[in-house]
């Protein structure tokens, strides 16, 4: 046996090794201890190397030695290598644990306000009907707010609802402060007969209160066709709250609108009360107003009707102030979105 193959130093190289796996704590440190004896430049494979050039009869016991020290080497190697996986394993997994218990980020899911409800519950109301969804301006001329609808300069009913007007004074722009707004619009827009419902945002310079609010919504409802009467008004004022309340009995009262003659309030049976309540304004759309779309009051007749969408969403969700609706919290909302 020449020098390179060295039994007593390979005994003693593989009892440091194996002190070596002994005290490895990670996968590197294993890897480490293999490469610095078993790499290529390590004292196991320059001896390995070297069994080729011994003498022939020394082959044999220098091959199986070296087999013995590898095979010792490799089975301590194997085991700690498992353990030190598993080890790290544990680790990983306990860098990795939730505490199920902590407090988390809610991701809290939005609830369509009961405004948008009713809103859509009427579009779809109209659509069945084959009736048009129509639209307008919120900041309007003075001339299809007013003056279109047969409201004189002047005349003490502009003066019923509180306008905010837009600056400069002589632009004549005002918010509009009813959907009614879009009568004329709607007329000189589309061919006749029409039949169209409009849902839109309204402003007045009202303080907010427990049944006011500056901003509101209304529904705008206009039928223009040859020989319509108030029977076809009733007709359709009946079925669209006996499918926004499921039923309920509805009456015409005689009022004053400068845009509608004759004029009415509708007002609704709450069930179980026996009490009456104003739910709209409405009548026959007046000549002077057909006149201004340029409709020929002769032939055509129409009927018209404007909602309160709060005082819908109040009556039939049990809503007693108007705070609730117009503060926008999101819990509020919660409770009439449920399963929608
Ligand atoms: N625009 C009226 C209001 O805001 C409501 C109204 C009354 C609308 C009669 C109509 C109508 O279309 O015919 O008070």
């Amino acid at each position: 046996m020449n020098a390179v193959f060295n039994p007593s130093a390979l005994s003693s190289s593989l009892k440091e090794s194996l002190e070596e796996i002994g005290k490895a704590k990670t996968s590197q440190d294993l890897e480490a201890a293999r490469s610095k004896y078993f790499g290529s430049q390590g004292i196991f494979s320059l001896a390995s190397k070297s069994i080729g050039s011994l003498d022939k009869d020394k082959r044999k016991e220098a091959g199986e030695f070296f087999g013995k020290c590898k095979k010792e080497f490799d089975s301590a190697f194997l085991k700690k290598k498992e353990e030190v996986e598993a080890e790290e394993e544990r680790g990983r997994l306990r860098a990795e644990t939730v505490d199920m218990t902590l407090p988390f980020t809610r991701f809290p899911m939005g609830s369509l306000h009961p405004i948008t409800l009713v809103k859509r519950e009427m579009e779809h109301f109209f659509t069945s009907l084959g009736w048009s969804l129509g639209d307008g301006p919120e900041v309007e001329h003075a001339w299809y707010n007013f003056d279109a609808l047969n409201f004189p300069p002047d005349h003490p009913a502009r003066q019923m609802q509180d306008t905010f007007y837009m600056a400069p004074q002589d632009c004549n722009l005002v918010l509009r402060t009813q959907t009614s707004s879009t009568q004329v619009r709607e007329m000189i827009s589309s061919p006749l007969p029409l039949y169209t419902a409009s849902i839109g945002r309204v402003f007045r310079s009202d303080p907010l209160d427990a049944f006011h609010s500056p901003v509101f919504h209304q529904c705008e409802g206009l039928a223009v066709d040859e020989g319509l009467s108030v029977a076809d008004l009733k007709g359709v004022l009946k079925a669209l709250v006996s499918s926004l309340f499921g039923g309920g009995k509805v009456r015409l009262r005689p009022s004053y609108f400068p845009f509608t003659q004759p004029s009415f309030e509708m007002d609704m049976l709450l069930e179980g009360s026996g009490k009456w309540v104003e739910l709209a304004g409405a009548g026959m759309v007046h000549p002077n107003v057909l006149k201004s779309a340029g409709v020929d009051p002769e032939k055509y007749t129409g009927f018209a009707f404007g909602i309160g969408i709060e005082r819908v969403a109040m009556l039939k969700y049990g809503i007693k102030d108007m705070h609730d609706l117009v503060e926008g919290d999101v819990r509020f909302s919660h409770q009439f979105a449920m399963g929608d």
